[in-house]
């Protein structure tokens, strides 16, 4: 869950380096770090830290040389210092090594170097890569073999980047379920994790797939398999645009793209609909429907599940992605398994993927990121078209996946044409309408130690994003459930003043949701109703705009969202990159 770039150019490439930095740091923001070649010197400059302190401290953009990569950690083997910052070099400091994953053999590797007399800096599993590539590279003296014999021994996930000093006009990658990407640019050629990275450069892109090894100069690019035969693959471009990952003039990337939903529930909506009805065919044909994801796109999931259910009639098991192999009981030939994510990299995702796969399952996917790991591996996929999402808090991408959930649904259904989706679009511009109102909220229960969201029936998974929205972005301990649950046990921690969200659209679960409302006042919570109807039971009334009831959770979602952000703003967070997280979970 590290973000890398690499570039090898005809210009000094410290100043594209930094600024790709700045754009995956949304994958790991606990140190930084760039390696170049300059005058037949191999420089490090890293440290732990956010980029623009490491930018501070050791001034990275100054760095020389055409040739070069940059790393932003996310640390799993070994603490947050900045000794365990990528890159890491080897012993005579010839080689340089970034890395995404982890090596699970790291150990014993590391006991066999250091018996061969490496001397090793770090506590990290990568560094092993750096002292291997070295005597590798000293056996057979060429940077693509000496990289493919290093990851023969490699055991794990990596995406790895690695510089050579003595071949100033080369860099070499390798990738196993971790994503890394070449980019082709004019007279420069990339390596990133995300092609956000690059995209001010070129949007030509290949990307690389498992046991792959690729060797870039500034013009070309050569690819092999683990047995050393040669891959061709031409490069495809990709639709994002530099405007999509920039702020524009909001404080913050997650604002920004709280505001673009009017615009991303259309354009998600936009499908080809050969491709939708396949997927409802396989949906509709399956022997065993799963579906699995996780965090907010397991809230997607759910929500997908229960229209499957109620109005197709067809059974579906969600399952939490990284429990997806624990419940494989009626997962075999015929299954199907629909999979969403917006990274379409989370390894919980792809694990439960491999595992569906192993049964003769077939896999859809609804997924934001063209060309990710998931988006390849799947029968089918469904995209998700709402742009790039930088914030790590998704948003835009869950009001998306309920968009194309669905249409999905709609199809199974037999009813091809979306429609409402103009009026959808409206309700949300409306929705956003109430961001003076939270800010209100926020005010008033910024230092709550607790906060509770319930709904009943389709809202319920509504509650549940809710909370982790609140929980992932404001550290205030939140939790989401059917208001049905309340009286089992949660109830016993409701006080004078505990802020409690009840999401209750008009409709059938009303009248129910207004009896939770009162039970929960009646103890002394502070009831704030979101809601297309006000009551008296409401201590705060936040309106949204009645819309179809598939889509009422978008719209629901919007006041939700705002909660989160502007908590974490009153507390002194950074919204776009909360403590311990990471946009994108490539770790189990
Ligand atoms: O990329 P994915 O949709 O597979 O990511 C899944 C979760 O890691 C993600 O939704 C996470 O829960 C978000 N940070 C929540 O806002």
């Amino acid at each position: 869950m590290c973000g890398i770039i690499g570039c090898v150019a005809e210009e000094p490439v410290a100043g594209i380096l930094l600024e790709g930095l700045r754009r995956v740091e949304y994958r790991g923001y606990d140190s930084a770090g760039m390696a170049t070649i300059s005058g037949g010197r191999l420089g490090v400059k890293k440290g732990a830290g956010r980029v623009s302190e490491i930018e501070g401290r050791h001034r990275m953009s100054s760095m020389l040389g055409s040739t070069g990569m940059a790393h932003t950690r996310w640390a799993t083997h070994g603490g947050v210092t900045d000794a365990n910052a990528h890159p890491h070099a080897s012993c005579r400091e010839t080689v340089a090594v970034i890395h995404n994953g982890i090596i699970e053999n790291y150990i014993p590797l590391r006991k066999a170097l250091r018996a061969k007399g490496h001397r090793f800096k770090s506590e990290t599993d990568t560094e092993v890569i750096a002292h291997i590539v070295e005597d590798e590279y000293k056996r057979l003296g060429d940077p693509l073999k000496s990289t493919l014999a290093a990851v023969k021994k490699l055991k794990g996930q990596y995406a790895i980047a690695v510089l050579f000093q003595d071949r100033p006009d080369v860099m070499t990658g390798a990738r196993k379920d971790a994503p890394l990407i070449v980019g082709v640019g004019k007279g420069m050629t990339f390596l990133a994790s995300d092609v956000l990275a690059f995209i001010g450069y070129t949007d030509r892109t290949i990307f690389l797939d498992n046991y792959e090894v690729v060797e870039i100069t500034k013009d070309s690019v050569r690819i092999v398999g683990l047995d050393g035969k040669k891959v061709k693959r031409e490069p495809n471009q990709v639709a994002w645009e530099l405007s999509d990952v920039s702020k524009s003039d909001y404080a913050h990337y997650t604002l920004k793209e709280i505001n673009e939903q009017p615009r991303t529930v259309v354009s998600a909506a936009v499908q080809d609909q050969e491709k939708l009805e396949e997927f409802a065919q396989a949906v509709r044909k399956a022997k065993s429907l799963y579906i699995t994801a996780s965090g907010t796109s397991y809230h997607a999931g759910l929500l997908m599940k229960f229209r499957l259910n109620k109005e197709a009639k067809l059974r579906a098991d969600v399952v939490v992605a990284g429990e997806l192999k624990e419940h494989t009981e009626f997962l075999g030939k015929g299954s199907v398994v629909v999979a969403l994510s917006q990274s379409g990299e989370t390894a919980d995702v792809m694990e439960a993927v491999k595992e569906a796969k192993k049964h003769g399952a077939k896999v859809y996917s609804i997924v934001n990121a063209a060309g990710s790991t998931l988006a390849r591996e799947s029968d089918g996929v469904l995209l998700l078209n709402c742009g790039p999402e930088v914030g790590v808090a998704a948003t835009k991408s869950f009001t998306a996946q309920v968009v194309v959930a669905n249409l999905v649904v709609d199809a199974v259904l037999g009813r091809k044409h979306p429609n409402g989706l103009a009026e959808l679009s409206d309700a949300v511009a409306q929705a956003l309408k109430c961001e003076g109102q939270v800010q209100e909220l926020v005010r008033q229960y910024r230092d709550r130690p607790d906060f509770y969201f319930v709904a009943r029936g389709y809202e319920s998974p509504v509650a549940m994003e809710g909370a982790l929205k609140l929980k992932e972005l404001s550290y205030i301990h939140a939790e989401g459930m059917p208001a049905s649950e309340l009286k089992h046990g949660t109830l016993a921690l409701i006080e004078k003043g505990t802020p409690v969200v009840v999401i209750n659209p008009s409709g059938p679960i009303h009248a129910e949701s207004l009896s939770n409302a009162e039970e929960l006042k009646a103890r002394g919570a502070d009831v704030i109703g979101i809601s297309d109807e006000n009551d008296e039971v409401y201590r705060h009334y936040i309106h949204v705009p009645r819309v179809q009831p598939k889509f009422a959770p978008i719209v629901e979602a919007i006041p939700l969202q705002l909660l989160a952000y502007h908590m974490s703003v009153a507390r002194r967070n950074d919204p776009d990159y909360p403590r311990n997280l990471a946009k994108s979970v490539t770790v189990k």
